[in-house]
């Protein structure tokens, strides 16, 4: 039996020594963190990982600064507990800032910590998520702890599609701090307690005169509907750390490996009739995508992604017939479904993500095209809708479309149709894939007939109707073999796990080259 710690004073030191990392700040500030509605750095590692799994590295490690009184001031650990663990028995690196050990701020030492769990995670490909609660740079570091940022924003830029990497933001997050987070796949902000910006209410009132509050400026909300930065917006950290958890598992643990596939307990075959009737017969009224999408996937659990941000696109993740997919669907019910700057570059990451990391890509269509306007022009809609076209043409994970509505004009081409190398492309009979709407089609085409036409409002629907009847529908697109099938509706749980098992070991290779040039 191990002898009582005080009976050898090396074991007395080390227990110690591990006391006093476990205490990080002290009992004084793990009350003010609490106070504050924040959990501790350890705290919220026990919420993450599977219990008892945690194994922690580099508990004794402590800054090198002797400046600003700094000397006689050293806490174990440096403000930051880090270390592998495991979440549904599958391994993940972490790092959780401790905000109570010097504000969580971020000195030499401590972002070594950090580079250490990163070169491990991306040496073995396991996930890497970051817990974030910090003051930023160490300030009474200077130089060192800057360079500490950069070390960390190197290696975030490395792992990026090799392992996924996932932040929450847990407190405070500025200054360049928020670059590393920005790198990584997913931010998970939690509201009223966390907040990222690159300059504070204090220097933009300096500057720009502006008043702002840090919550307005920077809060969980302001990002996730306003800046699109991060991706969700919990309600508290447990739901943050939960929501962590059940995003992780749709993820494969690195860009070697496939997502981990779960027994399906839902009739992969099962017939949806809800969707015979879910399009209504007139072409401008609205549904809800997000109904088409629920019904078809297992157990009608669809887990968004971006919920908040750009909500005329719609991705997430969701499994079919047990396999995590990825889904991109055009929303109706926001600005008509139609593809904006914001929209563009919120699918084209995701689907760039999807990509990276072997998910399958499900896309519904429903899109009357491109936003028009000067703000979409002078914002640079040219650039930004290229990169979603960009990220759909390049992506080589299987590709299944199914256009329920309209799919006109470019956007036709960019919403993965079979041109861009999509595998299966589905149509439901109300697919409606032309140049343009009828309408727009008529006022062009017919201009001059319309013109002198003795009614031409009669002359224009009679034209409309006859536009809509030859080409707003799917059957040219599949004369030509644009469109694989015409389904019914109710059938497309069925055709999209037939399609995902016939692609389940498909093989693709994009030319050699350094790498593509996305128009950024
Ligand atoms: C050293 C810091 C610190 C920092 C906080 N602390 N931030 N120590 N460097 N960056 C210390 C405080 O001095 C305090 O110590 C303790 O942490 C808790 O901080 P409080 O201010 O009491 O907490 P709170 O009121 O909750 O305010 C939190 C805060 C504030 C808003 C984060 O501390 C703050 O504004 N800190 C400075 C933020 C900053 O300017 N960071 C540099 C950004 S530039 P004591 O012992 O007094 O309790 C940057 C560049 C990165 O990060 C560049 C990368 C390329």
């Amino acid at each position: 039996m191990a002898s009582p710690p005080d009976e050898d004073p090396l074991r007395a030191r080390l227990d110690a020594l591990e006391r006093q990392a476990e205490l990080g700040g002290g009992p004084e500030r793990i009350a003010k963190q609490h106070e504050a509605g924040k959990l501790t750095a350890r705290e919220r590692l026990d919420l993450l990982l599977d219990p008892g799994t945690f194994t922690e590295l580099d508990k004794f490690v402590m800054h090198r600064s002797a400046e600003f009184g700094m000397g006689d001031k050293r806490i174990p650990g440096d403000g930051v507990v880090t270390g592998y663990g495991r979440i549904d028995g599958r391994q993940v690196f972490v790092f959780a800032q401790d905000f109570t050990v010097f504000g969580g701020s971020l000195s030499g030492a401590y972002a070594q910590k950090i580079c250490k769990v990163m070169d491990l995670a991306t040496r073995v490909g396991a996930p890497i998520i970051g817990l974030n609660d910090s003051g930023g740079a160490r300030i009474q570091e200077g130089v060192e702890s800057l360079a500490g940022y950069a070390d960390i924003f190197l290696r975030n830029t490395l792992a990026s599609g090799v392992v996924p990497q996932i932040s929450l933001i847990l407190g405070p997050c500025a200054g360049g701090a928020v670059y590393s987070p920005a790198i990584t796949d997913f931010i998970v902000m939690t509201k009223h307690t966390s907040y990222m910006f690159i300059t504070g209410p204090e220097v933009i009132k300096a500057v720009t005169h502006e008043e702002v509050t840090k919550e307005d400026l920077g809060g969980a909300l302001a990002h996730n509907q306003k800046s699109g930065v991060a991706h969700f917006a919990a309600e508290n950290e447990q739901s943050s750390i939960l929501l962590t958890r059940e995003l992780f598992s749709y993820l494969p643990s690195n860009n070697a490996e496939d997502p981990p596939v779960i027994p399906c307990e839902d009739d992969p075959f099962r017939a949806e009739e809800s969707l015979r009737t879910l399009v209504p017969p007139n072409p401008n009224k609205p549904y809800d995508i997000k109904e088409v999408v629920r019904a078809v996937v297992d157990q009608h659990h669809f887990f968004e992604v971006h919920e908040h941000y750009a909500r005329n696109i719609v991705v997430g993740f969701a499994r079919l017939n047990g396999r995590p997919v990825g889904v991109v669907a055009n929303q109706p019910t926001v600005l008509a479904g139609v593809l904006d700057i914001s929209a563009s570059v919120k699918a084209a990451r995701f689907v760039r993500f999807c990509d990276c990391f072997n998910l399958p890509l499900v896309t519904f269509v429903d899109v009357p095209g491109f936003l028009p306007g000067t703000a979409q022009e002078w914002g640079g809609i040219i650039t930004n809708g290229a990169k979603l076209l960009y990220a759909f043409a390049e992506a080589t994970v299987p590709k299944v479309t199914v256009i329920t509505r309209k799919a006109y004009g470019g956007a036709y081409d960019v919403m993965a149709s079979k041109h861009i190398r999509a595998d299966v492309n589905y149509a439901w009979p109300t697919a409606e894939i032309a140049v343009m709407g009828p309408e727009g089609a008529v006022n062009i085409i017919f201009r001059n007939e319309l013109a002198k036409a003795p009614d031409p409002a009669a002359e224009r629907a009679r034209l409309v109707s006859e536009y809509r009847e030859k080409f707003a529908n799917p059957f040219k697109a599949a004369e030509l073999g644009y469109v694989d099938e015409v389904i019914r509706p109710e059938q497309t749980r069925e055709k999209l796990v037939r399609a995902l098992e016939m692609l389940k070991d498909k093989r693709q290779e994009n030319p050699s080259r350094k790498h593509g040039n996305i128009p950024l």
